[in-house]
């Protein structure tokens, strides 16, 4: 596990999107894994400005999202679809049909599976972006994932549902389930990017690096990975033990 200590937000969404820009143009049919939240808010910005300084070229890209809530449609405003859509896909050349996301309507189980075969077909994915909960979480694989999970159907835990109401109107909004990929189907990932910022994310990011392995911390996983990165801000490396 590689560990790359950036000064402050700026910098670390930086050096994330020239990874993934420079990667972008090495491989032009690559295939990206994509997370949502606050944290690559500035990183979306940054790869949208490259594109419009013509330094990457998207229309043969392939993406596929780590998550989608349950119970909300795909329109809705805090959908992870209108998020991804707001923040990137309007903004670039990508083609529709190459843009995935998890299906959170219908045969949950199916759709995690038929998404999973997706994800194969295409080649697998070659750069995955995640962010983490305060809790550990990956995706949505809360404490208690198992190492081999598949795209599912996730229970969120009150921590989890507790951050993300910062967007709603109220917590009775945020939705109590998802489907997320897995973290067996993440450390299928050939190379595997983590960002993180602020003081909030420290112990996460100190449990991801050291102590136990285990279902508890379950981004303790990706140091099963052979080619993982975290790039975090000094405050979210502020308890890693030297
Ligand atoms: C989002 C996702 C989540 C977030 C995590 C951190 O697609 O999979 O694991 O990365 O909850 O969220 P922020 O960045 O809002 O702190």
């Amino acid at each position: 596990m590689r560990i790359i200590i950036a000064k402050d937000y700026e910098d670390m969404s930086q050096k994330a999107a020239n990874i993934f820009n420079r990667e972008i143009t090495k491989k032009p049919n690559i295939v990206l894994g994509l997370a949502t939240g606050g944290t690559p808010e500035r990183f979306y910005e940054l790869l949208v400005q490259a594109y419009k300084n013509r330094l990457t070229d998207w229309s043969k890209v392939t993406t596929f999202n780590l998550d989608e809530y349950i119970g909300i449609t795909k329109t809705h405003k805090l959908s992870y679809h209108t998020y991804m859509k707001e923040k990137l896909f309007s903004k670039i050349n990508i083609a529709k049909e190459n843009i995935n996301l998890p299906n959170a309507q219908g045969d949950i189980t199916k759709n995690g599976q038929t998404y999973d075969q997706l994800i194969a077909k295409k080649g697998g994915i070659d750069i995955q972006l995640l962010g983490i909960g305060e809790n550990a979480h990956i995706a949505f694989n809360e404490p208690g994932s198992e190492q081999d999970a598949p795209t599912r159907e996730v229970t969120l835990t009150k921590s989890t549902i507790e951050a993300n109401s910062r967007y709603f109107d109220s917590i009775k909004d945020v939705p109590k389930t998802a489907i997320t990929m897995g973290i067996g189907s993440i450390l299928k990932a050939k190379k595997i990017i983590l960002i993180a910022e602020g003081i909030k994310k420290a112990e996460a990011i100190k449990n991801t690096i050291s102590g136990p392995i285990s279902e508890k911390i379950p981004s303790s996983f990706l140091r099963t990975h052979k080619d993982v990165t975290l790039i975090i801000d000094e405050k979210a490396a502020s308890l890693i033990e030297k």
